[in-house]
């Protein structure tokens, strides 16, 4: 294995990505990039500054002047030095943030931030264009899937351990409705790089993805 590799992940929401790819840095000490934080960090600063969401213009400005980092090993998000990790998963932001992920110029920037960020390699990156367009150059890329049906199981489970209220087919319905949004966008939708090892996760634990993906890091 070659030393401080880049390793890129893709993959839909309740793939088990972000715990394969969290665990994986733990593992080898790398950096852990989750770039729909960063999406979600833009999306939070769109709705904070209350300008017209149809000025795309302002949107722009907006993400040109920001810097977004982790720390923590990616545990932590910080929008302009502030810590902003617990208000990032709302129903606010999973409402707005398609129309903030549309839009090329956002995207260039915040492609930026992640290249700023993996510069130096030994970095585990994970979203849904990262293989593709982030980082095509990675040294492994792996694209991260589970059955619909097996994704909304895990999503259910982890918001029951929450105490939210929902059901079995909402979850699905909103993780139908999340695939059509990434697959069927425009500009950099998800989608299978031709170079990337596919992992079916659906009759996995997570301890078998995990060791699955470490093995084919190792054999690298
Ligand atoms: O990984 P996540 O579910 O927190 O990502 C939230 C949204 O951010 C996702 O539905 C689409 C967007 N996103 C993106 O457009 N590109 C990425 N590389 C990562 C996320």
């Amino acid at each position: 294995m070659k030393e401080r590799l880049t390793i890129a992940m893709d993959g839909p929401a309740g793939s088990g990505k972000s715990t394969i790819a969290q665990r994986l840095a733990e593992t080898l000490d790398y950096l852990y990039l989750n770039s729909g934080s960063m999406y979600r960090a833009m999306t939070l600063l769109a709705l904070r500054e209350g300008g017209d969401p149809a000025n795309v213009s302002a949107l722009i400005q907006l993400a040109k002047n920001c810097r977004i980092d982790f720390s923590n090993n990616g545990k932590t998000t910080l929008l302009n030095g502030e810590d902003v990790s617990d208000a990032l998963r709302t129903p606010e932001i999973d409402r707005a943030i398609a129309d903030i992920a549309k839009i090329p110029d956002i995207r260039r920037e915040m492609v930026r931030q992640q290249r700023r960020i993996g510069e130096n390699g030994g970095i585990i990156v994970e979203g849904r264009d990262v293989t593709t367009v982030v980082f095509p150059e990675a040294d492994l890329k792996f694209y991260i899937s589970a059955s619909v049906e097996e994704r909304a199981k895990r999503r259910f489970t982890e918001q029951q351990a929450k105490d939210i209220e929902t059901t079995l087919e909402r979850v699905e319905q909103e993780i139908r409705e999340r695939d059509q949004m990434d697959e069927s966008r425009e500009h950099s939708p998800l989608q299978t790089a031709e170079d990337a090892i596919v992992v079916d996760t659906t009759s996995m634990t997570i301890n078998q993805a995990v060791e699955f993906v470490l093995n084919r890091v190792e054999e690298s």
